[in-house]
């Protein structure tokens, strides 16, 4: 089945292609990013009419990308939540409209799932059952993942994503937007042992995670401490630590807990490259395997939206509600698919 994916949950619009025996056959994404970027952060309403722009081009480029005609497609796959309403609604209408024009199934496609699927993306994936720490701008979550919807979330942030943590430290320190990429080029010119943070909720029970008084404690240090500006770096490395510091802590725990050796991380913080180093060398001396989507696929696209669709629909599932976009969805919600549970 040639299954066509869209994603335009936040601030990228993102088209797939993805065969459920061959693979993916095309992936093209638009990102919002310089759009955005003079106002310090993502602007729905600029967010939606962008979709508007950007949607037919790219499905266009998906299908000259995979050297496909649109009748050819077996099924269409959308984001239809979480994320922003307006955002969802542009790639939900488009979609729909495709499906019932070429008279193929629909299948709305939760966000976070795609997130969590991503890794099968990757010729190496490790196979179920995994421990999924989900990093993005959005979400700070840990699921454990035995199949395709059986998913069982073991923590999340209370307040701040970790993204979400990195990003306003960023703009406090007047690194613009998004931050975290740019916190992180800071963080590595600083000295990480200068300002040591507290690594919240490590000292009690339990995987939640909380991220907001971090940015707090980064900017009252670097106001009180003689020798502004020159020390944002020291405070971007301290903070980076802390946050990291943090997810490693709670990974651990969870995979102690629950008794796994398989830590998958995806979503945008993934990319941070202290991150990555610090979990190989702490997890390898505990026999973790860790494994990461490649970048393209940590961070939001359409791919794993086409994948999710092409697994659900060639399960026979597909969409029969009537709510076209749903911005809040819980994961735990989703059907499971019969038999893809791993050992
Ligand atoms: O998964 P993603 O692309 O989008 C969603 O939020 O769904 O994640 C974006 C987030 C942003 O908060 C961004 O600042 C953060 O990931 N991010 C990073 C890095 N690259 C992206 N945070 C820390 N270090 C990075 N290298
Ligand atoms: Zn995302």
């Amino acid at each position: 089945m040639n299954i066509v994916g869209f994603e335009s949950s936040c601030d990228e619009t993102g088209v797939a292609i993805y065969n459920t025996d061959r693979g993916l056959s095309a992936h093209v994404l638009h990102s919002q990013v310089s759009l955005h970027s003079q106002y310090g952060g993502v602007v729905p309403e600029l967010a939606s009419r962008d979709h508007v722009r950007k949607i037919s081009p790219l499905f266009r480029a998906a299908l000259d990308q995979a050297g496909m005609e649109a009748g050819e497609l077996d099924g269409v796959a959308c984001t239809v939540g979480p994320g922003l309403a307006g955002a969802l609604l542009v790639g939900a209408s488009a979609a729909k409209g495709l499906a019932w024009t070429l008279g193929v199934p629909f299948i709305g496609v939760h966000h976070m799932e795609g997130h969590l699927l991503a890794p099968m993306l990757e010729a190496g994936w490790p196979g179920f059952p995994f421990i999924s720490l989900l990093v993005s701008g959005g979400h700070t979550l840990l699921v454990r993942v035995d199949g395709i919807g059986h998913y069982r979330v073991l923590g999340e942030s209370v307040d701040d994503a970790a993204g979400e943590a990195f990003d306003k430290t960023a703009k406090m320190l007047g690194l613009g937007y998004p931050g975290g990429p740019k916190l992180a080029a800071l963080a590595e010119q600083g000295d990480t042992g200068r300002f040591r943070f507290a690594r919240p909720m490590t000292n009690r029970p339990g995987l939640d995670f909380s991220f907001s008084g971090l940015k707090t404690a980064a900017i009252t240090a670097l106001r009180d401490t003689p020798g502004y500006p020159e020390l944002a770096a020291d405070v971007a490395a301290g903070f980076q630590d802390a946050v990291i510091d943090t997810l490693r802590i709670k990974c651990e725990r969870a995979l102690r807990q629950e008794g796994l050796t398989r830590l998958i991380v995806a979503g945008g913080v993934g990319a941070n490259q202290r991150l990555r180093r610090t979990f190989k060398s702490h997890f390898a001396k505990q026999g973790v395997t860790v494994f990461y989507p490649r970048i393209e696929f940590c961070t939001d696209n359409g791919a794993m939206i086409a994948l999710v669709g092409g697994l659900r629909l060639r399960a026979g599932q597909c969409e029969t509600g009537a709510a076209i976009i749903r911005p809040r969805w819980s994961l735990e919600e989703l059907p499971a698919l019969p038999g893809s549970a791993g050992p």
